[in-house]
This record gives structure tokens, sequence and C-alpha cells, in this order.
């Protein structure tokens, strides 16, 4: 299992992706990635187009991660803004970090022509606009900083909503869109072409390195030897700690539903709000495109009024887009905020052999195509561009607000510690409607309880399996979602995303 066992469905999943089926035993490669989003695809590609043989592993389906739950807009335009990553990093560093977008753009594009004619990839305009006139300055900010740097922004006289006046927007020229999906599928087709492996329903358990590359131990205890091993997993499996306090995890929100065909312009929306809307465009047929609009994010297992983010979501886009009539989709996905807005691609801490990718913010497919240019030279041992940029092990930075705000989210952490001594958020199971869950105290311990729809009762402990937090249940998703770090299990506990490994544990334990 794992993220595409969440209740909900993107406008993306009816895609299947073909693959090897499970593990069923050892097994060597040159190198295995545990992971088949889009950044552990994208590194199979690389890898095998450098002749290196590749085998992946999903504890799932493939692709069934966060990649089939975004909404995959292609920009060299940061969410984080320019300023502030200018700020934090300095001004080199925020134009190699554009150049690094730019060249995931250009790498996607080529990859479309040459291997996956099917996955929609265009050219589009994409236009950042405030939503409040208090935002007007920070947009300016980051007109002038595009400037500073070089990146190709100008003003447009309003973004292109028929019928309202944004004010004057920022537009981005050269940005893209795709089928996150048909994307993967293409990336798939070509890395078992080239003699890769891809295994669906293998998790992995546990790894360990030696002087001669790298052991995975898959959950029915098959081991995969390799010179190198990569985790793309959206929240790092293999680590602990050290990676998982300098992110945080978010939940975002998306629907998407019909339009007449060409009547909303084919292009990419930002808003200016913290939780900013995001809007994109998908070629259906003749007769009509599906719009598709997203956030309301929040912390991850924060918050319990998922059918009230995604009316808010509704509102906003009818009143927008009056063609816009229902949602035909509605779901939620994770996002990892770094702490300086700079992805972790690179040598795990600590390893020599072993690579991460993690903290996409909003910008998960550039950053994962950009993280696979940079992971797969270094594994071949070739000239990297952006290998310091995204080292993991980077060093922590000066005061920002950002940091303020990521000092908050870690204190979040820590108060959830608190919650061990709390009382449960109900008396009794006989308080849970069927297709429910909740926290039950049940003496000195706390209880994921959930009622199945035919009555029966799932019991659990709260105790998340990567590092103590006490999980929340997830009413949209049906699932508990750790707010420490990320993990989300099923509702009767099985692991759905990492970074924890371990199903949580029974009651009676
Ligand atoms: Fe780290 Fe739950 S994800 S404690």
């Amino acid at each position: 299992m794992n993220a595409r066992d969440e209740r909900s469905r993107s406008c993306w999943m009816d895609v299947t992706i073909d693959d090897d089926g499970p593990l069923t035993g050892d097994a060597t490669a040159d190198v295995v990635i545990v992971g088949t989003g889009i950044a552990g695809l994208s590194t199979a590609y690389e890898l095998a187009g450098l002749g290196q043989q590749v085998l992946l592993i999903d504890r799932g389906a493939i692709g069934g991660g966060m990649t089939a739950r975004t909404t995959a807009h292609l920009a060299s335009a940061l969410d984080d803004y320019y300023s502030e990553l200018a700020a934090i990093h300095g001004e080199d560093a925020a134009r190699r970090y554009y150049e690094s977008q730019v060249g995931a753009i250009d790498r996607i594009e080529a990859i479309c022509q040459a291997d996956v004619a099917d996955a929609d990839f265009a050219r589009v305009d994409g236009y950042l606009f405030a939503a409040r006139p208090e935002d007007v300055a920070d947009i300016e900010a980051e007109h002038d900083m595009c400037c500073t740097l070089g990146i190709a922004a100008e003003w447009a006289d309003r973004a292109p909503i028929t019928g309202r006046d944004t004010g004057r927007a920022l537009r981005f020229a050269g940005q893209g869109r795709v089928h996150p999906m048909r994307y993967l599928a293409g990336l798939a087709r070509a890395v078992r072409r080239a003699g890769g492996r891809i295994h669906r329903d293998t998790a992995y358990v546990a790894d360990r390195e030696n002087v001669e590359g790298v052991e995975i131990e898959t959950g029915t205890g098959h081991v995969i030897r390799a010179k190198a091993a990569v985790f793309a997993t959206n929240s790092p499996v293999n680590d602990r700690i050290a990676i998982h306090t300098k992110q945080l995890p978010m939940r975002t929100y998306a629907i998407a539903g019909p339009v007449p065909a060409r009547s909303v312009p084919d292009a990419l929306l930002w808003d200016s709000l913290e939780a900013y809307h995001y809007v994109r465009l998908q070629p259906l047929d003749e007769e009509a495109d599906l719009l598709i609009v997203g956030g309301e994010d929040h912390r991850s297992g924060t918050a319990k009024n998922m059918e009230a983010r995604i009316a808010a979501l509704v509102d906003w886009t009818c009143e927008r887009f009056p063609a816009f009539a229902k949602p035909t989709y509605r779901w939620s996905g994770q996002v990892l905020e770094p702490m300086d807005f700079m992805p972790f691609s690179g040598r795990n801490p600590g390893n020599r052999r072993i690579f991460i990718h993690s903290g996409d913010s909003g910008q998960g497919i550039t950053n994962g195509v950009a993280g696979a240019l940079t992971i797969a030279p270094l594994i071949a041992d070739m000239p990297t561009r952006y290998a310091e940029l995204f080292d993991p092990g980077r060093k922590p930075f000066t005061a920002r607000p950002s940091l303020a705000n990521f000092i908050e989210g870690q204190v979040g952490a820590v108060k959830n510690f608190a919650e061990y001594a709390t009382p449960g958020e109900i008396a009794s199971e006989e308080e849970l409607e069927p297709g429910c869950g909740a926290i039950l105290r049940d003496g000195a311990r706390k209880l994921a309880v959930y009622r199945r729809a035919d009555g029966a009762v799932s019991r659990r402990s709260a105790v998340c399996t990567h590092a103590g937090c006490i999980v929340h249940w997830n009413p949209l998703e049906l699932c508990w979602d750790c707010p420490c770090h990320g993990s989300q299990f099923g509702a009767e506990g099985e692991v759905l995303n990492g970074p924890a490994v371990c199903p949580l544990a029974a009651a009676d334990q």
C-alpha cells in the first residue's frame, strides 16, 4: 500500500504503470531506487541513460505516492519567491536555483519529445498576482529580484482571468504543464526497455552500507545488493532525524472539473496568499478542458475541516471562473516544506553510497527532475552543477521570517508529545460512526480507533512508529496523519507514506 490507497482520487489516477510485479527473491543492480514517483523514476531514467542497471521498488502501486496527487505545474517561478531565496542563500545561489528549474522543464520537454509523446506537455505562461492590496509590495519586490537575477519575468496588465481585474501580474514566460502520471508511465517504459526492473508492493524496511555497496532489505525478507541506493520517498524513509528537522509536512487540496474547451486561458496562475491558490488547465477533448485549482494548505495532521477547505476552493473557483460548474475530482496531497526553500538532493548525511531526494516544497515536479539531474551524475562520478546547492547536509541559515515560521512548526512537533497526557477525542468507541476514526485514551495509552463500514472496530496504538508522535485522524482520506514528519497510516494502521516503515502497533502489544 501507499498514498494511492488513501480515499480521494486525483484526475491523474486512471493511468496504470506497467511493472515487474512484486520482488520475489534476492536481487542485484548497479543502483537500487526506493520510490517510484517523479524523483525516483527520473533518477532511474537518467541513470539508465548513463549505462547503469537500475532496480526500483515501491511499497504500493508504481507512481502511487504524491506525484499522483500533484497538479504538475512546471514552473521556474518560485512559490517561496526569489526575493526570499536570495535573502537566505545569496543572489548567486538563487540564480543557480532558477537555472535548475529552467533545466528541469527543458529536460521534461526533451524527454516528452523522445519517449513520452502522450503526456500532454505544453509550454504556457505563468502569472503571479496579488490576492490582497497589502501583497502588491511583495510582488513588486519579487519583480525587482527577478530583474537583479536575470530571471525572465515581466509585468502584464493583469492575470488572464476573464472578466476579473486582478491588478497587474508578474508574467513568467515559458513555464509548462504535463500529465504527471502519463509522464511517469513513459519514464517507466523507457527504464524497462533499457533493462531496468520496477517492483510494486515491495516495501523497504532497512538498509546497510558497507565497503562494497548497499543492501536494502524488503518487507518480505529479500535483500537487494547494489553499488548505490537512492531514497526518493517524499519523506526519506531511511532517515530517522537529520532531514526531518529541516522540513515540515503540509497537506494541500485540489479540485478539478470541466469547463468548455478554450473558455479558460491555458496558463498557470498563482495568487499571493500564504496558502496560495494555484490554477492550471488540462485538455480533455474537443468539447471540454479540465480546470484544476489547488490551495487551502495546512500543517499535516492539524486540521479536520477538509470538507470546508474543499468547499472554499470550489467557491473561490466559481467566483473567478463562472464556467466551472462543479468539481468531478477532489483530493489532497502532501508537500514537504524545507526550512530554507531549497530541496534536498544528494548524498545522505553520514553515507557515501546512499542518496536522498526530498523537500520539494510546491515545486514537486521540477525539483524532482532537478534532483535526478543532480543525483544521477553524482552516482556516476560525473560533474554536476547543483550538488552543493541541494546538499542534504548543508547547514541551517541565519534568522529570517521563514525560519521563525519553521521554528513555530518544530515547536508544534515538540508540543505533540504533550498529547501523551491529554484526554482522548472520544470517551468510548461506541461514539464512533462507521467509516470514522478517533483517538481513545486507554489507561496510560492512546489508541487510534477506527470503525469499519461493517461495524467492526480496529484498535491500534496511536504512537507513530517513526519517532513516537501521536497520529491524528484524517476524515477526508480515511487515514492517520502524523503531524511531526509526514507519515501516513491506513485506517487500520498500514503504512501509506514514510518516514515510518512499520505499521501502527496492534493495541494488545
Ligand atoms: Fe516522525 Fe511520526 S513521522 S514521528
